[in-house]
């Protein structure tokens, strides 16, 4: 198996006397997609924290390419290759697509004596990157971001990611507000970024779609790896007990479709008498 991108050893993080995560040891390689997962409050966020370096570790040792690294803040995690992108993409509802692909980086070309913005080239640009991961809808560099779906914003924060070189894509619930449809355009365009080489790390709390992508599944319960396994090796009653922090919701999730089935979910409406 080729080197880890990046990996934990042995890392706890603690806020003053809450302990949140103890001892978690984790590996991400390129072109692969690893799902990290676990119930509400079992420390997901974290462990992304850490890696975009909002939080330092508390102890144990964070290392890129077998190299121990530190990071002060997230700009010296960006320039190491870890991009992150947030459920709504991260962008910039009232700037053009564009611009808010080159925000902080935008080109720019002479015009007499002055150095403008180069409008036409960052539109071209971001349009292609953009495209290139299937969402051709798409076509015009000058709409504004707060108009696309949920799920092109989701894309168009990918593709700027990976257009400005990301090694590793964190994806903290990027299908969480998204319709069937976008979300399987999102689960697309993580393996797109898989297939060109980038190490991802996705976060969800749906089973279908972490099965879907994943090839390296871990499951956080209270702060601690609880589960560590590869795609295959559990079926998705197993992961969805453990996402549930060990209980047995498989079971209650089955009897509550086999109720809908049968159409006894939904209680006729109750009638008005006059
Ligand atoms: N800055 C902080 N100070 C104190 N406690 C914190 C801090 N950040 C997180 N925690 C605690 O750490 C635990 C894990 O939180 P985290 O946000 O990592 O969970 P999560 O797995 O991302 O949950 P969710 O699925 O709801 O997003 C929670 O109990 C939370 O209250
Ligand atoms: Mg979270």
């Amino acid at each position: 198996m080729p080197q880890a991108i990046l990996s934990l050893k042995n890392i706890n993080k603690s806020f003053g006397p809450i302990d949140v995560l103890h001892d978690i040891n984790l590996e991400v390689r390129a072109g692969e997609v690893l799902c990290l997962l676990g119930d509400n409050g079992a420390g997901k966020s974290t462990v992304i924290r850490l890696l975009s370096g909002v939080h330092k570790p508390t102890s144990g040792v964070m290392a890129m390419d077998g190299k121990p690294v530190s990071f002060a803040n997230p700009r010296e995690a960006a320039d190491h290759g870890i991009a992150t992108v947030h459920q709504f993409g991260g962008t910039f509802p009232l700037m053009s697509v564009g611009r808010s692909f080159f925000v902080g980086r935008e080109p720019t070309k002479w015009v007499g004596p002055f150095k403008v913005y180069d409008r036409k080239l960052a539109n071209d640009t971001a349009v292609k990157a953009v495209q290139s991961f299937g969402i051709t809808r798409i076509d015009d560099g000058d709409r504004l971001v707060g108009g696309l779906s949920g799920g092109e914003r989701q894309a168009l924060a990918i593709a700027r990611a990976v257009h400005f070189g990301a090694r590793v894509l964190i994806l903290d619930e990027p299908t969480a507000a998204l319709g069937v449809k976008q979300a399987s355009h999102v689960l697309r365009i993580v393996n797109e970024a898989k297939r060109r080489g980038l190490a991802v790390i996705f976060i969800t709390h749906q089973v279908m779609h972490a099965m879907a992508v994943g090839d390296h599944f871990a499951v956080l319960i209270r702060g601690a790896i609880a589960a560590d396994f590869r795609k295959g090796e559990k079926s998705r009653e197993e992961i969805t007990d453990l996402m549930a922090g060990g209980e047995q919701m498989a079971e209650l999730e089955a009897e509550i479709e086999s109720y809908m089935a049968a159409g006894e979910g939904h209680p006729e409406p109750a009638k008005h008498v006059h």
